[in-house]
């Protein structure tokens, strides 16, 4: 656990960057940081590594102050990842990896040996190892800067906006492999992102900060949606603020029809959901039976409510294809059931 202690940082010419921030990081959860450009999110992540120090209150690991812990000595126990990777250019991706562990003073074959499981881990091919930083894509660098993070093994990652300089593609997929190894790692994380859907995304608990280093809101981000604290969060937040909510809200709770004909919930025209091996093949109408229209499906029970709304506006029916996690139908979510599942989400 990472606490915050009525922390302030007062930069020497007079800029209170951070001000008495209080806040907890739990152990094995992602605490984001998230806020506008110059509300001290930078200030307050290198406050906890002592790469900055604070100018008031106290920042504890596990109840220790780190003021009182030698720097290198909290660094060792602290992965650090920044935008843009921050790779040595002149070093091999292996030995970029290996950085922490050669400074430990692990013999070479070790650390190269963990530099190469850690390759794999964060999902690159074990040949991009004898390559320079410069012949990798912006994606795959940032990849190879969470696996020198990760080379020590340490509990804690501090991450500043790491996937910020990547196009969205790549950002989604390098957001999922962190998720995916944090499912694996659990590590105390602490993650600096100017941008709410990726905060939301990554997330356990999100910390909103406000210009002036101020916090205004943490909290999971299903209450930060449905109970944001004022009206900067709300702004924060964006429009899309009732769409979103709907993405933690299971699918699970739908009632299902699971007769696939004559689905009129849409209009007048009755609906009919064709299905081959068990899997959906498309909608056909009566006048045009012969015509097989797009479906949306959704993963019912494992995908949300957003996912389930999302496909329903892709059928022509109005209906959602429910399907399994092999992709075969298990029934029809129509747009009554979703009206009513709609209402209840809106009661909170
Ligand atoms: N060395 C410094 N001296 C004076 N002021 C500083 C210094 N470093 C940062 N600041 C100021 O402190 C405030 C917080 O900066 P910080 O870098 O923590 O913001 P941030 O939230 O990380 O912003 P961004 O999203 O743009 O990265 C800003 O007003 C910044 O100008
Ligand atoms: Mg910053």
């Amino acid at each position: 656990m990472i606490t915050f202690d009525a922390v302030t940082k007062r930069y020497p010419d007079g800029t209170v960057a951070v001000d008495r921030l209080d806040l907890e990081a739990p152990t094995g959860e992602i605490t984001v940081l998230v806020g506008p450009s110059g509300c001290g999110k930078t200030t307050s992540l290198r406050m906890i590594n002592r790469m900055i120090d604070a100018s008031e209150g106290q920042i504890l690991l596990d109840g220790t102050p780190v003021q009182g812990i030698d720097p290198p000595t909290l660094r060792r126990g602290i992965g650090y990842v920044i935008q843009q990777a921050g790779l040595f250019p002149h070093r091999k991706i292996v030995d970029n990896i290996a950085t922490v562990p050669y400074l430990l003073g692990w013999d070479k074959k070790k650390a190269r040996a963990r530099a190469m499981e850690l390759l794999e881990r964060v999902g690159l091919d074990p040949a991009l190892a004898g390559r320079y930083p410069f012949q990798l894509s912006g994606g795959q660098q940032q990849r190879v800067g969470v696996a020198r993070a990760l080379a020590a093994d340490p509990p804690v990652l501090l991450m500043d906006e790491p996937f910020s300089a990547v196009d969205p593609i790549v950002r989604t997929s390098l957001q999922d492999e962190l998720l995916r190894l944090q499912s694996e790692l659990n590590k105390t994380i602490v993650f600096v992102t100017h941008d709410i859907d990726e905060a939301i995304k990554l997330g356990d608990r999100v910390a909103v900060l406000r210009v002036g280093g101020k916090l205004a809101q943490i909290a999971a981000p299903k209450t930060l949606l449905s109970e944001p604290a004022d009206d900067f969060v709300k702004e924060f937040l964006g429009h899309d603020r009732g769409i979103r909510r709907l993405q933690f809200i299971s699918t699970g709770g739908l009632r299902l029809r699971t007769d696939l004909t004559g689905l009129t919930d849409a209009g007048d025209e009755p609906w009919r959901l064709v299905v081959e091996d068990g899997r959906p093949t498309g909608w056909v109408s009566r006048d045009r039976p012969d015509e097989l229209e797009p479906y949306g499906t959704f993963v019912y029970g494992r995908d949300s409510m957003r996912t389930a709304l999302d496909a329903a506006l892709l059928s022509p029916s109005g209906c959602a294809v429910a399907v399994d996690e092999q992709g075969k139908v298990v029934g029809v979510a129509t747009r009554e059931t979703l009206d009513q599942a709609l209402a209840e989400a809106a009661d909170g």
